[in-house]
């Protein structure tokens, strides 16, 4: 983890390789600009007038002090409109003024505020403007800052440098209390991201559904949650014929994994997460081709997601009850594997007719959400890569939320929107649910393809195992990956989800 301290001092005394300032868009600098204006000899006013940095959301410019500032180098940082700015612009553009820097090869990186204008749209909130702003800021550096080297060797000719010292410079006492709390938080809440990113990185060879369940386990025993893990025998004994199904053409063997932690009162009822661990995923017998198949290493990115949620919930110790469940298997085609047109009994007693054994991942949910209803829970949400529809309906930057609770539909809409991890809904009329009824057994896995939207018909599938539980499904499959480099999301996992669920569980 990132050193980081907080000072008090004024932002041009202060010493640092970099001092990253951050400002909002107006026609002239402000206070703090114009001092630093003065010193550099009307650089900072000429790139205002040439439009060099106008203060745009992630626009920077790189400046040399030549010693006329305690820091070797300022970096302006844009954030938008002063009266506009939100949590999300301020991580972005702290996430990238962090990686600017680390390109640049500076070592201590230190934030500072043009000035307070932008603190009052951050007003509200539990903790207040300046608590707010400090979070967005260390999330952002810390999400963009985020590496995953554990598979490379190093390079004599390419050392990397690192940003390894984080400062944010604040003006007063008061405020250095909310911003150690807030820094506190960031620091929990990047952790739990960096480890659903790094979950999702690991190859299948490494990141079996046994390395799951051990993570989760260590996880666990570090944060106090309780922490079980079911094998194949326990889950047959349970009837997850369904799950069962899906594990056996693999030799890796299936687990099931249960994480409770309970802040909250005894007798509140607990939000349960499930997530989607297809720790690979080549589709089964209903192979998928070759092309970009490596991708679905990252099938299992719902049950990371839900292990980081779990990790950030406990670490902040939220006076709430949560319940994280991942079903977590490999999807392969191997000699025992099923064949299409099988039939499977799942935990619920329902029978479903696998059509296609590239849908295995509603065939694992399915038992999952079976079981969920043990907790009697006030909620149940499961994050999943359903389908490849999703991508075609909302391309990589909002995730499709379904579900059958509209009150819990648009709370995490909303929390999602906070989070800048946007959620969008689709409709789960009842006609869509016949799409899925088989004409042998009580479901059928797939839906035909004439029916078309089939981000839904994964979701109407869910539904009928959902039951009468309040349920809300989350399809990821678009948003767990990037292919660019964003402001504090570097091209790879995103581990999108951890941060909406913990705004949920906040609430
Ligand atoms: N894991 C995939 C969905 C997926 C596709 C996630 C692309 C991320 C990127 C899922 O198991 C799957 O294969 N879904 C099928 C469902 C179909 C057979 C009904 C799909 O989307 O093609
Ligand atoms: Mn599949
Ligand atoms: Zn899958």
């Amino acid at each position: 983890m990132i050193k980081t301290t907080i000072i008090i001092e004024g932002a041009l005394d202060h010493k640092t390789d970099c001092l990253a300032i951050l400002c909002p868009q107006e026609k002239k600098p402000g206070a703090i600009l114009r001092e630093l204006d003065e010193s550099l000899e009307g650089i900072v006013g000429r790139s205002f007038a040439d439009k060099r940095f106008e203060g745009k959301l992630n626009q920077t410019l790189l400046l040399n002090t030549r010693a006329a500032a305690g820091a070797d180098y300022v970096l302006l940082a844009g954030v938008g409109k002063a009266g506009e700015v939100t949590a999300e612009k301020l991580r972005q553009a702290a996430g990238t003024a962090a990686r600017l820097a680390e390109k640049s090869r500076f070592k201590k990186l230190s934030f500072a505020v043009a000035d307070d204008k932008f603190v009052k749209p951050l007003q509200a909130g539990r903790k207040g403007g300046y608590y707010n702003l400090t979070l967005a800021l260390a999330e952002g550096a810390y999400l963009g800052l985020y590496h995953f080297d554990h598979y490379k060797n190093a390079d004599p000719d390419e050392t990397p440098c690192r940003v390894g010292e984080l400062v944010f410079l604040t003006p007063s006492r008061v405020r250095r209390a909310a911003a150690e709390k807030a820094i506190d938080r960031a620091r929990k809440v990047a952790a739990a991201v960096t480890a659903a990113r790094d979950l999702a990185l690991h190859p299948s060879n490494t990141a079996t559904p046994a390395f799951l369940a051990e993570t989760a386990r260590k996880m666990a025993a570090k944060t106090g949650i309780i922490c079980k893990i079911l094998g194949a025998g326990e889950m047959k004994k349970l009837g997850m014929g369904s799950l069962l199904g899906v594990a056996q053409g693999s030799d890796q063997p299936p687990k099931f994994i249960i994480l409770e932690y309970f802040g909250g009162k005894k007798k509140q009822a607990p939000v349960v997460i499930v997530g989607k661990g297809v720790t690979f995923d080549t589709g089964g017998i209903s192979l998928k081709p070759a092309a970009g198949m490596g991708d679905m290493k990252m099938d299992m990115c719902g049950g990371a997601v839900t292990l980081g949620a779990l990790q950030a919930a406990a670490g902040l110790r939220l006076p709430v009850n949560v319940v994280g469940l991942v079903p977590a298997v490999e999807n392969m085609p191997g000699g025992s594997a099923i064949n299409p047109g099988d039939v499977l009994r799942g935990m619920s007693g329902k029978t479903i007719e696998v059509l296609n054994t590239d849908a295995e991942g509603r065939l694992i949910l399915a038992d999952a959400l079976t079981y969920a209803a043990r907790y009697k829970p006030r909620a149940v949400i499961d994050l999943a890569t359903l389908t490849g529809a999703c991508v075609v309906a909302l391309g990589h930057h909002a995730a499709a939320v379904l579900g059958s609770d509209a009150r819990l539909i648009e709370k995490l809409i909303q929390c999602g929107m906070a989070a800048g991890e946007r959620v969008w809904e689709l409709p789960l009329w009842e006609e869509y649910e016949k799409e899925v009824k088989s004409d042998i057994a009580d479901l059928k896995n797939i839906s035909a393809p004439t029916a078309g939207a089939g981000t839904i018909t994964g979701a109407a599938f869910l539904k009928a195992f959902a039951g009468d539980q309040p349920w809300a499904h989350i399809d990821i499959a678009g948003t767990s990956w990037c292919r660019e480099d964003r402001p504090y999301v570097p091209r790879g996992a995103t581990g999108f989800g951890v941060r909406l669920l913990l705004n949920y569980l906040e609430t």
